[in-house]
């Protein structure tokens, strides 16, 4: 029963960890788009497990590698050994990168590969000072919570980095929002500069940037804004990072990288989340001069493991064959128009933004921006209530996030924008009964 199981849960895992819903739910299985919890209720999945599951549940292509690598009997074998699965995954993800003579370090995690570009910059640069942008999220361990510029999501002030803060693309507060896309353009270089001539001590080693801040809501800045700001980072030989765990793999729909929308190619890119549809599968790519800069043996256990590399070529493959990036631009447009048109003239809608499947609506009391977070949790629960599942986010907990599977069809992208348009407008017309 669920309601035992979060007894259970709650007993014995700890309280900072959070689970959704007054009245969290097991999902039990799970097919396409669709999961069904364990009361036996289906729902039209828009969050896929926070965009990992990025082709779906339960396709046999995924499946049939993964078993196919379990048939052999070698589950792990350490990346002491030769691994072909880990060898092909490698070139491939190298080849997408677009960074010249890259090299691919697996690891099991966002955090992890966040971790190893630091340590590779920070080695390169012999600096542990960095740039940060403000409203980010990198990961929970030291260093990447310490690159994290998210008040939630900062649960230690203990940092082995010296990190300096830029701006945002935010579009609804704060020092550059009321610009227009090209003056906020300029203004974050200008920030840049100001930033290293008076918090820095030289010799900065990188800048970690999200093109979309996830967890931060997705927020981004223009298109370009990585471009300006590079220019001016190449003038100081700073490197640049480019967080692609939520962004990667053509879910912006428009590119297949976050970054390809600034016109620029970062020194390094890392990846998580989807690449293994729910298989723990993560990594850094990056020109191999800086890869290279790790003066000591370096390995993860489970990083670049037989299984988990399966899985990622297997989605890889199946990604490019399906062109799921093109699909994420069709269905996308379905929502983000279809959002737009039926609720974006609301005064509680501040804004409905992101790019092909990553996108978001942000809740706010009406008549100016104060985030309203109590808004956005009712429409949350009416969601489920609904059918549908979504997320959570924003720096004030007040932006429904959607980052649906790749895969999903146009019919379903209809379902899901009805049920989100009956929910918003029910929970901003009649708050307390639609809780
Ligand atoms: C942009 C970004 N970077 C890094 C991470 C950390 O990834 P993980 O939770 O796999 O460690 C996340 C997780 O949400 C993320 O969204």
């Amino acid at each position: 029963m669920t309601d035992d199981l979060l007894a259970r849960h709650r007993a014995v895992l700890p309280s900072w960890m959070p689970l959704y819903y007054a009245e969290p739910i097991e999902l039990v299985a799970g097919s396409g788009r669709r999961v069904t919890d364990a009361r036996g209720r289906s729902y039209l999945d828009f969050f896929g497990g926070v965009l990992t599951n990025m082709i779906g549940y339960d396709i046999p292509e995924i499946r049939e590698a993964v078993e196919r690598q379990l048939r052999t009997g070698i589950v792990h074998s350490s990346t002491l050994y030769l691994i072909r699965q880990q060898v092909e995954l490698a070139e491939k993800v190298a080849r997408l990168s677009g960074i010249p003579d890259a090299r691919v370090f697996f690891t099991n995690s966002g955090t992890e590969a966040n971790e190893a570009a630091l340590l590779a910059s920070t080695n390169h640069r012999r600096s542990h000072q960095i740039l940060a942008v403000r409203n980010s999220y990198h990961g929970r361990s030291y260093a990447a919570m310490g690159a994290t510029g998210n008040r939630s999501w900062s649960a230690s002030a203990l940092n082995p980095l010296q990190v300096a803060w830029l701006h945002s693309g935010e579009r609804l507060r704060g020092l550059l929002s009321r610009l227009d896309p090209a003056d906020q353009v300029d203004a974050a270089v200008e920030d840049l500069r100001e930033v290293l001539a008076t918090q820095t001590a030289g010799d900065v080693a990188c800048l970690i940037a999200e093109p979309i801040q996830g967890v931060g809501g997705f927020v981004h800045g223009p298109d370009g804004l990585f471009a300006a700001w590079k220019k001016e980072l190449d003038a100081h030989g700073i490197l640049l990072i480019s967080d692609e765990v939520q962004t990667g793999w053509g879910r912006t729909g428009e590119h297949f990288w976050g970054y390809q929308a600034h016109g620029v190619t970062p020194d390094l890119l890392t990846f998580a989340k989807g690449i293994g549809n729910g298989f723990a599968l993560a990594g850094v790519v990056g020109r191999a001069e800086i890869m290279e800069s790790v003066p000591a043996i370096s390995f993860s256990t489970f990083g670049g493991n037989p299984v988990s590399t399966a899985a990622g070529n297997a989605v890889l493959d199946y990604l490019l064959d399906h062109d799921l990036q093109a699909n994420a631009a069709r269905t996308g447009a379905i929502l983000a128009d279809g959002l737009r048109a039926a609720v974006g003239g609301l005064d509680c809608v501040a804004e409905v933004r992101g790019k092909g499947l990553m996108l978001g609506v942000e809740f706010v009391h009406p008549g100016g921006v104060e985030p309203d977070a109590t808004l956005t949790a009712r429409v949350f629960e009416a969601c489920r209530a609904g059918g549908l599942l979504v997320g959570k986010g924003g720096l004030y907990g007040n932006v429904l996030r959607m980052g649906p599977p790749l895969t999903l069809t146009e019919d379903e992208a209809r379902e899901g924008l009805a049920i989100l348009v009956d929910a918003i407008r029910a929970s901003a017309a009649a708050p307390e009964a639609a809780a």
